[in-house]
């Protein structure tokens, strides 16, 4: 028998933030929750697993097809499984000038994994403009940004992640 996609704690979780959520919206556009329908589900499941995408189409009353095409068109939200850690590195132009490529290249050389990879402990990305061009070049983890790189920084931001 398939394991349950939810512990009871978390869905209760679910079923509460979805009556939030949908109580910001009028019973005939339910679909308007959607994003934040897709990041209650990704704070409780760590991604997007396909039982949890029908859960929200359902709670939506918008198909599943439609929940994909809005999960699929934002690199926040992940349909497979990531790494404890998702580090997303800009390569877009500022940070590039900055030396994105060789911060990219000695992740990954450190890391052990190519750009689009994910391993238990990483995921490693590149991305678009992280919106700090001011200050490049920049990644993110998880949700905590990083800015003015050195290789000096990177190994610091690294031996905190456990
Ligand atoms: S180009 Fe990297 S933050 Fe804008």
């Amino acid at each position: 028998m398939a394991e349950p996609l939810f512990t009871p704690e978390e869905q209760k979780k679910f079923d509460a933030g979805i009556a939030e959520i949908l109580s910001h919206y009028p019973s005939d556009r339910k679909s308007a929750g959607m994003l934040p329908a897709l990041r209650l589900l990704q704070d409780l499941k760590g991604w997007l697993p396909p039982d949890g995408l029908r859960l929200v189409a359902k709670s939506l009353e918008v198909t599943p097809e439609r929940a994909y095409e809005v999960a699929s068109f934002y690199v926040m939200y992940h349909l497979k499984k990531p790494g404890k850690y998702v580090i997303d590195v800009c390569t877009n132009l500022s940070c590039s000038l900055w030396g994105a490529e060789k911060m990219l290249a000695y992740l990954e050389q450190k890391l052990g994994l190519t750009a689009g990879e994910t391993n238990d402990k990483f995921t490693l990305r590149e991305t678009e403009c992280l919106a700090s061009c001011g200050t490049a070049p920049c990644l993110q983890i998880n949700e905590d940004h990083h800015e003015r790189l050195t290789q000096a920084k990177l190994d610091a931001i690294l031996a905190r992640l456990s």
